[in-house]
C-alpha cells in the first residue's frame, strides 16, 4: 500500500482569507489520520500565507501519524523545524510570488550555500529529511551527497502536460529517476498537481512510497467532506 501524505495548507489558505478561527487544519488532520492518511504535511511559507507556526505546533501535538514539514531551506524556518520537531521536513524552493511551489530545488546550481550543514543539522534533531527535486538523476546524486534520506519528485510536470504522449514522457522521467533513487538508497515520494484523475499511473509504477497530496483534497472535501475526500484518494493509491 502506497502511503498518503495529505497537505492540509488549502484548509489555512480558506481560514486566513478571513482572518477566522475556521477551519481549523488541526481538525482536518485528525479527520485525515482517522480516514487513514499516512502523514500530514504543511507547508509553512516565509511569507505565512497558509500555514502558521501554531498549527504545527498544534498537529504535531494532536496526531499520532507522522507530521512532515515543507519548508524553504531559511534560517528562520530551521528554528521553526527544531522548535517543534516535526517526524521529517522536505526542503523546496521559494519565490514569493509563485501561487504554489513552481519547480523542484535545483541542487546543481549555487542557489544553496551551505545545504549540507544545513540538512546535518535537521538530521541531529532526529528530523528525516527529504529534497523536493525534479525527477532528474543528476538532481538525486546530488541530493545523495547533501544527505538527503528521500527525495520527493516534482509530479508539476507531469501534472499539467497537454497530451498522452507528454503525460507518458514525463511518467517515465518519473519512473527513472525512481529507481535510480532507491539504488541510491533513498526513499523516494512524489508530489505537486496529482488528483483524482491523474494518479494512478504513478500508483501502477508500484515504486513510489509516499505521494503528498493537498489542493485535491481539500477542493474534493468542500463537496463531500474531509473524510471522504481522503478515503477517495486512499482507494486510488491502492496497488
Ligand atoms: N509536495 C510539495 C513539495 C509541494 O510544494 C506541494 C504544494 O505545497 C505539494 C506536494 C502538494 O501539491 P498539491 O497541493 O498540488 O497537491
Amino acid at each position: 500500500m502506497h502511503k498518503l501524505g495529505v497537505n492540509i495548507d488549502h484548509v489555512a489558505t480558506l481560514r486566513q482569507a478571513r482572518g477566522t478561527r475556521y477551519p481549523d487544519p488541526v481538525f482536518a488532520a485528525l479527520i485525515a489520520e482517522q480516514a487513514g492518511a499516512s502523514n500530514i504535511t504543511l507547508h509553512v511559507r516565509e511569507d505565512r500565507r497558509h500555514a502558521q507556526e501554531r498549527d504545527l505546533e498544534l498537529i504535531k501535538k494532536s496526531v499520532s501519524i507522522k507530521v512532515n514539514l515543507e519548508m524553504a531551506p531559511t534560517a528562520d524556518l530551521k528554528a521553526i523545524a527544531l522548535r517543534h520537531r516535526p517526524d521529517s521536513c522536505t526542503l523546496v524552493p521559494e519565490k514569493r510570488h509563485e501561487l504554489t511551489t513552481e519547480g523542484g530545488m535545483d541542487l546543481l546550481s549555487d542557489a544553496y550555500p551551505g545545504l549540507k550543514t544545513y540538512i546535518a543539522e535537521l538530521k541531529k534533531a532526529g528530523i528525516v529529511v527529504s529534497l523536493f527535486i525534479d525527477p532528474d538523476e543528476k538532481q538525486v546524486t546530488a541530493a545523495c551527497k547533501l544527505g538527503a534520506r528521500a527525495v520527493e519528485f516534482n509530479s508539476g510536470r507531469y501534472a499539467e502536460s497537454k497530451n498522452d504522449k507528454e503525460a507518458a514522457r514525463e511518467i517515465e522521467r518519473i519512473r527513472q529517476a525512481t529507481v535510480y533513487a532507491l539504488s541510491n538508497d533513498l526513499t523516494a515520494h512524489v508530489g505537486h498537481g496529482l488528483h483524482y484523475h491523474n494518479v494512478r499511473p504513478l500508483v501502477e509504477m508500484q515504486l513510489l512510497e509516499e505521494f503528498n497530496i493537498g489542493h485535491a483534497i481539500v477542493a474534493r472535501a468542500v463537496m463531500v467532506g474531509f473524510e471522504q475526500a481522503v478515503k477517495d484518494m486512499l482507494a486510488l493509491l491502492r496497488p
